[in-house]
């Protein structure tokens, strides 16, 4: 199998080179989308003034707009009721050009997650969060499914890395990462392991994973006796690190300075699951954090919205 002969240090896996190859095809299926007449279209609702979401949303939009996708940006106040956001969500549900509907998270406390994601029509549901979608992959049918996950699955089959057969560990049950991306790996014939917080002993678990995808939010949790020699190690963590001794322990010569620099410039330097320094001595690809799995979350969206107008519009 690729990974036991896979020598480390690690490969860096670029999330940047696999999206940017992404959003070529999916520009390219847009304008033949469009010779025949279909132009597909994304709207994105955020709600409030949460920063993050605020970054997000602008670059899903602009990306958007680059591969020649209509997109609009809904932005609603954050008091909005449930009420309204329902209504704006059933809107979009009935105009007949909208192929994509994403209602970005965390929403406000007062609102209904739940109720939210399941009002938007299963047909236009870009994040794969809807339950008809959950379940249609569950099922391996055919499905809208969540973009990190399967941007995860499209950069490992991109890299040839083998999966049929691989022992797949998941670090995380999260609706939107862990439980879609096992769903993913067993549909690609891996033998799969959910990992989580009650996992007893997480490294006896982890070490025995030819591919291991991180997804818990907590920085660091995976080390060098979490890795076995030669894997595949996703990262699809977002945490950040202040301390600089902490830095210090988490970063190996080759880049300890340079975020050492970004602790003293901006306060804090943006990190993953994983402890880099361990990952790039003992896995064989590695996804770093800035750089990997990120930026692979809105190149999947791109392409899950030329799919929804595909599939809306009987197009094969
Ligand atoms: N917030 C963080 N990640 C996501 C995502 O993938 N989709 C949505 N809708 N909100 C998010």
């Amino acid at each position: 199998m690729n990974t036991e002969m896979k020598q480390y240090p690690a490969e860096l896996l670029s999330g940047k080179e696999i999206a940017a190859a992404i959003k070529e095809e999916v520009a390219e299926e847009v304008s033949k989308l469009r010779v025949v007449g279909i132009e597909p279209c994304l709207v994105v609702v955020r709600v409030g003034e949460d920063a993050a979401s605020e970054v997000y949303v602008n670059s899903k939009i602009k990306t958007a707009r680059e591969l020649g996708i209509v997109s609009e940006h809904k932005h609603l106040a954050a008091d909005v009721s449930q009420e309204d956001l329902l209504a704006t969500v059933e809107e979009l549900n009935e105009r007949d050009e909208v192929d994509g509907i994403l209602v970005q998270l965390p929403l406000p406390k007062h609102i209904d997650e739940t109720a939210v994601l399941e009002t938007i029509d299963p047909e236009k549901d870009v994040d794969g969060f809807h339950p008809v979608n959950a379940g249609r992959l569950f099922q391996g049918h055919e499905a809208l499914v969540p973009c990190t996950p399967a941007g995860v699955i499209d950069m490992l089959k991109r890299k040839g890395i083998e999966l049929k057969g691989a022992n797949a560990v998941v670090v995380g049950r999260s609706n939107i990462v862990g439980k879609p991306m096992a769903m993913l790996l067993l549909q690609e014939h891996a033998t799969v392991t959910i990992c989580h917080s009650r996992t007893k002993d997480l490294a006896a678990v982890c070490s025995q994973a030819d591919v291991l995808i991180a997804a818990v939010g907590v920085t660091g949790i995976i080390k060098e006796e979490h890795i076995k020699p030669g894997a595949a190690v996703v990262d699809v963590g977002m945490n950040s690190i202040e301390d600089t001794e902490e830095a210090k322990g988490f970063f190996g010569e080759d880049e300890l300075e340079k975020r050492l620099r970004t602790i003293e410039k901006r306060g804090s330097t943006l990190v993953g699951d994983v402890n880099a320094k361990a990952a790039k001595s003992k896995a064989g690809y590695f996804t770093p954090v800035p750089g990997g799995v990120g930026l692979l979350t809105v190149a999947m969206l791109m392409k899950n919205t030329v799919k929804a107008a595909r599939m809306r519009r009987g197009e094969q």
